[in-house]
């Protein structure tokens, strides 16, 4: 009998996908990798090369190519599809198409006996997280975004290459939506124990003017030019999803700041946004309610009311 077999279904197996594949098959972090597109033959190509890596990893992982109906005894599926990017359109702008993708695929999902934990990549991530949990009827810990947990490794790398130290060190977190209006409480950003704006005091040198909004700017920037220069971004998005992948399946109750249904927290209801959450084996266990400055809680909610914004247009 094998016992707590873990099983992860990515939906769509574009390069989002497949690097999301690759990701868990190389960290060994669950048994079964499935992956399913609808074009079913990019699929069983991508299973096949991933199944050619366990040779030289750790621990054998069974990768496939299936359908819908895998996701019946799956503990977490993936949904990575999205609109295809158009030059000088937002994330917010693909939510019609991205819809109608999304619209195709829950009820099949559903219809196989799912009952495990949606993970959504798709954009706009908050409100395509917050449709699939109406979709789905599962339980609000159940639908989980990535939300603002790739935003907050990239400003750790932004504020690390700054003050030269391992992106780890720097304690920091975006918040609000995956996009232009996403805000960082500064006055809880520390590194090494030392708050923010000693840092910048003390490193002047480096951080001579730091301009905040800029530095906000640049994270909710980087998807768009790292799209610029390559096509499409895959492994930060592929590596953080795994990363949460990894805090469910192990139970390991890491915060990690995903996009989650919020009831009262900050002051706001029904509604998806990027909040430091407490992971575990069933999903989010809690969220964490940030102590920000006024100015940095009304910027939140700012970020917050335009996620309900496009929400309503659900
Ligand atoms: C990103 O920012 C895919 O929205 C994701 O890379």
């Amino acid at each position: 009998m094998i016992i707590n077999k873990s099983k992860v279904v990515i939906v769509g197996a574009g390069a989002v996908g497949s690097s999301t594949a690759f990701s868990l098959v190389t960290q060994g972090i669950c048994d079964d990798v499935v992956l399913t597109d609808i074009n079913q033959g990019k699929a069983v190509g991508e299973a096949m090369d991933l199944r050619h890596c366990i040779e030289y990893l750790n621990r054998n992982v069974r990768v496939s190519a299936g359908t819908y109906e895998d996701c019946g005894d799956a503990d977490i599926v993936v949904i990575t599809a999205s609109a295809p990017y158009v030059p000088g359109q937002n994330r917010l702008d693909m939510l019609g198409t991205t819809k109608k993708i999304i619209d195709s695929m829950v009820g099949p999902i559903m219809k196989s006996g799912f009952d495990g934990i949606f993970i959504v990549i798709s954009n706009p991530v908050d409100i395509i997280s917050y449709y699939i949990y109406q979709l789905s009827g599962l339980p609000k810990n159940q639908v989980i975004g990535t939300g603002t947990a790739l935003d907050t490794a990239r400003l750790k790398c932004l504020i690390a290459q700054k003050i030269d130290v391992d992106p780890r060190s720097v304690h920091c977190t975006v918040m609000g939506e995956h996009g232009d209006s996403q805000m960082v409480p500064w006055s809880r950003v520390t590194v090494g124990g030392k708050d923010f704006f000693n840092i910048v005091a003390d490193n002047q040198d480096r951080l001579k003017g730091a301009d905040l909004k800029q530095m906000v700017h640049e994270t909710a920037n980087a998807g768009w030019e790292i799209l610029h220069r390559k096509g499409n971004t895959n492994y930060g998005i592929a590596t953080t999803t795994a990363g949460i992948i990894k805090t469910i399946l192990y139970n390991e109750s890491r915060i990690i700041p995903v996009s989650t249904l919020l009831c009262g927290e900050y002051g706001e209801n029904g509604v998806f946004a990027g909040v430091p959450a407490v992971l575990g084996r069933n999903g989010v266990k809690e969220v964490v309610e940030v102590r920000m400055t006024d100015e940095e809680l009304l910027t939140f909610k700012k970020s917050v009311a335009v996620i309900r914004e496009f929400s309503s247009q659900l």
